[in-house]
């Protein structure tokens, strides 16, 4: 099967306070197959975040190519790269970023809003992605009335409302317990199962890749070995 996200060749420089320079990554080759879920684990510094955000198009490489249902994305203008994201990508990150003076429907509600989704389908479509998640009974409460792991669902329920080719989840797990956070990695195998979402995830936690199709271990901004 073809890869719907491959990595060519990665390398991303910083600049740093004075001339020098932080290379985050080097030489980094990923083929990500659809409706997979691909974790990348590696410590504190390794180049997670600097790699998710290059694969989901919220940076660009200094060397290297991304593409995209086989087109590289690495050479799009920002508008182009904005497009991709709202209508084919989504991003859930740590720490959940839920609106708090909204309650869980009305949080989904507004992302499918911004999605351009039109007037008429929303509802029902909120109220099947609340489901999707196991929330439907919860979709009146706001953030603050639900558990972490509860919050972190919505924020699933929002990313899959405008039905994404690719989800991207930083660390999704890190600020929930083991027992919530597998949970959360269940929906993941779910959603990419049976939606055919393909899951691009990072995590530094042992019991979290067990869940995934295949892991990629990142050191020191080098991909140093793929299981799965
Ligand atoms: N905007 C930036 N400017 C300069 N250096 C940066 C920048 N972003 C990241 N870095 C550096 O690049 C390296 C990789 O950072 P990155 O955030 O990708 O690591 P990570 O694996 O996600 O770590 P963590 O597990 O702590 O989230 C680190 O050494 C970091 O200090
Ligand atoms: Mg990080």
């Amino acid at each position: 099967m073809a890869a719907i996200l491959t990595a060519r060749n990665i390398s991303k420089c910083f600049a740093a306070p004075g001339a020098s320079v932080v290379r985050a990554l080097s030489g980094v080759n990923a083929d990500i197959q659809e409706g997979r879920v691909v974790c990348f684990r590696g410590r504190s510094g390794s180049g997670k975040t600097t790699l998710i955000n290059i694969l989901g198009a919220l940076d660009t490489p200094t060397e290297g190519t991304v593409t995209f249902g086989g087109e590289d994305i690495t050479a799009f203008s920002e508008a182009k790269r904005d497009r991709l994201r709202r209508y084919e990508m989504a991003f859930v990150f740590q720490s959940v970023a839920l609106i708090g003076s909204m309650t869980a429907f009305e949080n989904v509600e507004l992302a499918m809003r911004l999605a351009g989704v039109p007037a008429a389908q929303r509802a029902k479509r909120v109220s099947e992605c609340l489901a999707r998640v196991g929330l439907e009974r919860r979709s009146g409460h706001r953030p603050a009335e639900l558990s972490g792991g509860e919050q972190q669902r919505v924020a699933i329920a929002r990313a899959i409302c405008h039905k994404p080719k690719v989800i991207f989840a930083d660390e999704p797990t890190a600020e929930l317990d083991t027992v919530t956070g597998l949970a959360v990695m269940k929906l993941f195998r779910d959603l990419a199962e049976e939606g055919g979402h393909t899951i691009v995830m990072t995590t530094h936690d042992e019991a979290m890749m067990e869940s995934a199709d295949v892991t990629y271990t990142l050191e020191d901004g080098e991909i140093t070995s793929t299981g799965g």
